[in-house]
Parts: structure tokens; C-alpha cells; sequence
């Protein structure tokens, strides 16, 4: 796809497809009125006769308008002008985009940013834009075996500006928006392909994919026997039940200074989590294919902040296997030595997020990290607290858990502030091990992230809890992509 600004404005501007906002209750925009009296009065017909209202979300397309430069005019729905925000203007571009990828139009510009709304600053229509266009036009990785529907024919959207002074502005939106999309886009494939394609192996090679497409960014794969001698017995210990071998995954992007301390983030690669022997119930099991998104969104992220060629280093830790019951698998009451040296006595091998994680959070330690992010579909206990709104947000640092919360409310990703602390670690006590992997009904999500916590001692630490978030179920059921729209928000702050 192909982006850009234009200073004309939609009087003049010729595309073949002008996309014109109308506020509820019929209420033209300036844009509007400009094209409507190129064109006889048409859109204000429209609206009188009630046609079009103004909802938000709606569309309604007027071919050929005469008079006008545009071939088509896609009018839609902005909402009630008092209430117009970001949220909104991402709904009424995802209902244009939709409208657009069915259409024969090849390329569009987007009339429906507005004076005055301050959340919708110059820099966030552009920002706004490239990322729900792409969103919008993009299609899961399906393994059906009839005819493809045609791909989209739009292969050019720019957005309007009023004033020279906001060129860049845009310009900086869209690039910021592209790379965003691609990391979305990257993570949310990952996600979308099933479990027997989906496996330690393939994560490790679409890794190494991106220091081929990269030059900044260099990947390393840590097999069994490494992993062993780094003595991750925490983190084996879940891959032991499994005929797939697992990998540590590291990615390095060299954007910043050499030398400069660099950004981590830990993502959890269960490729398939049936549980172990403390298997799951049957029905939605197959979700647990999904249990490896925070791992595809730190490649996401590595993806975008090279794409975007961020001023500093990062590095991407994935610990990647798969969670399954065979003579060889961890049994509840074994216990496991991680590479922290603390015991953990796996009283439910179903809480194996946490026992790979620990691990690479220890790893990522070798890399004196600034700060250190780990992202998990961690806890169901998460999704019955926040559901699919708010991903978990967990911190021993108040000014990080501030940073990533602001981040996720500007980048439309948010995160929720949760507690964790000695009395919910307390629940994880053992007679038998330093530490008991589960901590009771009570408190799942935190209970997880407070076990996570004792691994950090010194690391300027959060966790995201994607349990929620990652992907949705119903109709809409595929992956999602988030936190990457989070995670590269907090990325461009700290570059
Ligand atoms: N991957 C799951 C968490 C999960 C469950 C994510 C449902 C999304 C939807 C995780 O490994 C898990 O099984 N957690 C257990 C922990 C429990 C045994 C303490 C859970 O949440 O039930
Ligand atoms: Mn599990
Ligand atoms: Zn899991």
C-alpha cells in the first residue's frame, strides 16, 4: 500500500474516491460542504431526504457525483461532533476500508480529520489511517482450499491536510502507522496459523526471516543442548513431554549507540498448551494454539522497531516449546531446578507459562537490559478480570507500569495497572521447593505475575497479561496483533 498527504482539498482533489465524513443527525463537515457544492447539492439531498445520518460506523457510497472531481464520494458517519475522538475516527476509517477493499476504486483519499479535535492531531489522522487501513485490508493466513477471494484493488490512500505545517506531521503519522501495521500484521499470522504448522521450529525460522530482512538485526537460536547447558531446568522441564524440539529465540536490534543498554522483551512461545497431565478440558482447546502471542509480538515488535529503524537497541528473548502429556512429561509434584538456581515444585503442569518464562527472564539478564518487558497469554484468571478491553499490567517499577499504560491509551491497546507483591507471593510457598508454581483459586493473574516478580531482582520489570487480548472468539475469532500497537508506542518514547 502506498500512502500519502495531499494539501488539496476535497473541491479539488482528484482520486477515485473521496471519503467524506457527515456528523450525526446529518451534520456536514467542512470537507462536505467543500465537494457538495462542486457537485449541485447532492450530499445535502441526500441528507435532507434522511438517506444518511450520520451514525458512526456507516457508509453510504454516491458513484459518479457530477461535477465533482472525485469518481465516487464514500460518505461516512462520524458520530455526534461533541463526542468525535480517536476511537471514533479509527471506526469510520475501518468502515470506509471495508467498503474500499469490495470496491473497483484503486486509491482513495480520506477527508475526516478535523480543526480542533485535540486528540486527532495531525500526526495521529496520518498515524490513525495507516494503521486501520491496514488492519482492515488484512486477511488470515487460511489453509482453505477453494478459490481465494480477489485481493483488495485499493493500492493508494492518502489523507488530506489544511496547512503546509502539517505535512511532516502526517508524513511521521503514516510511517509510524506502517510500521505498526507491519509488526500487527506479522504477530497476528503467527498467531492465526494452527499449532502443527505453528511449532518451536517455525518460530525460530520466522525469526531468523527477520535478520535476513533486516540488516540492524542479528538472530541466534539456542538448541536443547544449550538450553541445557544454560541450565534452564525450569524451562525444559515443559518441553520434555513434547516430540517438538524447543528453542530460545534471540533476536538483536542494533538501532541505538553501541554499547547502549538495550530494551528486552520476553515473550511466552507455548506453540500448543494442551495442559500437560494436568490436561485441559476439551472444548476450546484449540485456542491454545494462540498461547504463543506474546512471543509474536516481541517479533512483531522487533519487526517494526527495525522497520522503523528506532534509535536503540532491543533485544527479543523467546523461550518456545510445546506444553504436552507423554511417559516423558512432567508430573504434578515433580520438582525442577530453574537457571536462577531457585527449586519450583510443579503442582499443576497447566501453569507452564511462568516455568518458561522465569527462565528467560533470567537470561535476559546477560544483557544488562534498561528495562525488561515480558509479554504472556498467561492467566485465564485474567480475561474473567479485565476480558478482551484491558490487557494485565504487572510492575515492580511505578514509573514503567505509568509508561506502558499511558503507551497502550495513546496507541488504542490499553493495559491496566494490577497489584502484585509479598502477600500474593505468599501463596506460593511449598514444603518441598523455594517456590510452588501455582498459588491457589484466589488472585490467578496476580499470583502468576508475583511469581514472575521474585525472578527480577534488580530488572526494571513488567509483565503483560494477553490472556484476554491476544485473540478474539465468536465471529471475529482469529488473532488479534496486540500489544504490538502498545509496545511500539512505548518503543518510540524510549528511542
Ligand atoms: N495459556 C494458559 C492461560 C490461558 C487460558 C490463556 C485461557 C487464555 C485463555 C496458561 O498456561 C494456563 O493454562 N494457565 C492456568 C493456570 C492455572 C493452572 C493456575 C489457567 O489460567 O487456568
Ligand atoms: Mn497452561
Ligand atoms: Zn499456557
Amino acid at each position: 500500500m502506498q500512502f500519502h498527504v495531499t494539501r488539496s482539498t476535497a473541491a479539488t482533489q482528484r482520486t477515485a474516491c473521496a471519503v467524506i465524513g457527515i456528523h450525526d443527525k446529518a451534520e456536514l463537515t467542512a470537507a462536505a460542504s467543500a465537494i457538495d457544492q462542486k457537485c449541485g447539492g447532492v450530499i445535502a439531498r441526500v441528507v435532507r431526504r434522511g438517506d444518511f445520518e450520520g451514525k458512526l460506523g456507516s457508509v453510504l457510497a454516491i458513484p459518479d457525483p457530477a461535477g465533482a472531481p472525485a469518481e465516487r464520494i464514500l460518505l461516512v458517519g462520524l458520530g455526534p461532533r461533541k463526542s468525535f475522538n480517536r476511537k471514533a475516527l479509527r471506526t469510520a476509517t475501518a468502515a470506509a476500508t471495508d467498503w474500499l477493499a469490495r470496491s473497483a476504486a484503486r486509491d482513495a483519499v480520506f477527508f475526516l480529520s478535523q480543526a480542533g479535535v485535540a486528540e486527532v492531531d495531525t500526526y495521529y489522522a496520518g498515524r490513525t489511517l495507516a494503521e486501520t487501513v491496514l488492519a482492515s485490508l488484512y486477511r488470515i493466513p487460511d489453509l482453505k482450499s477453494g478459490k481465494k477471494a480477489p485481493p483488495s484493488r485499493l493500492t493508494k490512500v492518502g489523507v488530506a491536510v489544511s496547512d503546509r505545517g502539517e505535512l511532516n506531521d502526517a508524513r511521521k503519522g503514516l510511517a509510524d502507522g506502517e510500521g505498526v501495521a507491519a509488526g500487527t500484521h506479522l504477530a497476528r499470522d503467527l498467531g492465526n496459523l494452527p499449532g502443527n504448522v505453528c511449532t518451536p521450529t517455525y518460530l525460530a525460522k520466522q525469526a531468523r526471516e527477520l535478520a535476513k530482512q533486516h540488516k540492524l538485526v542479528r538472530t541466534k537460536v539456542l538448541e536443547e543442548a544449550e538450553i541445557r547447558k544454560l541450565k534452564m531446568g525450569s524451562f525444559l522441564s515443559v518441553a520434555h513431554g513434547s516430540e517438538q524440539a524447543p528453542k530460545l529465540i534471540v533476536m538483536e536490534y542494533k538501532g541505538g549507540k553501541p554499547g547502549e543498554a538495550p530494551i528486552a522483551l520476553v515473550g511466552k512461545g507455548i506453540t500448543f498448551d494442551s495442559g500437560g497431565i494436568s490436561l485441559k478440558p476439551g472444548p476450546a482447546m484449540d485456542e491454545m494454539k494462540w498461547d504463543m502471542c506474546g512471543a509474536a509480538s516481541v517479533l512483531g515488535a522487533v519487526h517494526a522497531a527495525a522497520t522503523l529503524g528506532l534509535k536503540l537497541n532491543l533485544v527479543g528473548i523467546v523461550p518456545a516449546c510445546e506444553n504436552m502429556p507423554s511417559g516423558r512429561a512432567t508430573k504434578p509434584g515433580d520438582i525442577v531446578t530453574s537457571m536462577s538456581g531457585k527449586t519450583i515444585e510443579v503442582l499443576n503442569t497447566d501453569a507452564e507459562g511462568r516455568l518458561i518464562l522465569c527462565d528467560a527472564l533470567t537470561y535476559s539478564r546477560r544483557f544488562k537490559p534498561r528495562a525488561v518487558v515480558d509479554i504472556a497469554t498467561l492467566t485465564g484468571a485474567c480475561v474473567i478480570a479485565l476480558g478482551a478491553h484491558h490487557s494485565g499490567l504487572f510492575s515492580s517499577d511505578d514509573a514503567l507500569a505509568r509508561d506502558l499504560a499511558a503507551a497502550g491509551l495513546r496507541a488504542d491497546d490499553r493495559a491496566w495497572h494490577m497489584p502484585i507483591g509479598e502477600d500474593y507471593a505468599d501463596q506460593l510457598k511449598s514444603n518441598f521447593a523455594d517456590l510452588a508454581n501455582i498459588g491457589g483459586r484466589e488472585a490467578g493473574a496476580i499470583t502468576a505475575a508475583s511469581f514472575l516478580w521474585k525472578f527480577t531482582d534488580g530488572l526494571k520489570w513488567a509483565h503483560l497479561d494477553i490472556a484476554g487480548t491476544a485473540w478474539l472468539g465468536g465471529a471475529k475469532k482469529g488473532g488479534t496483533g496486540r500489544p504490538v500497537p502498545l509496545l511500539v508506542e512505548w518503543l518510540l518514547g524510549q528511542a
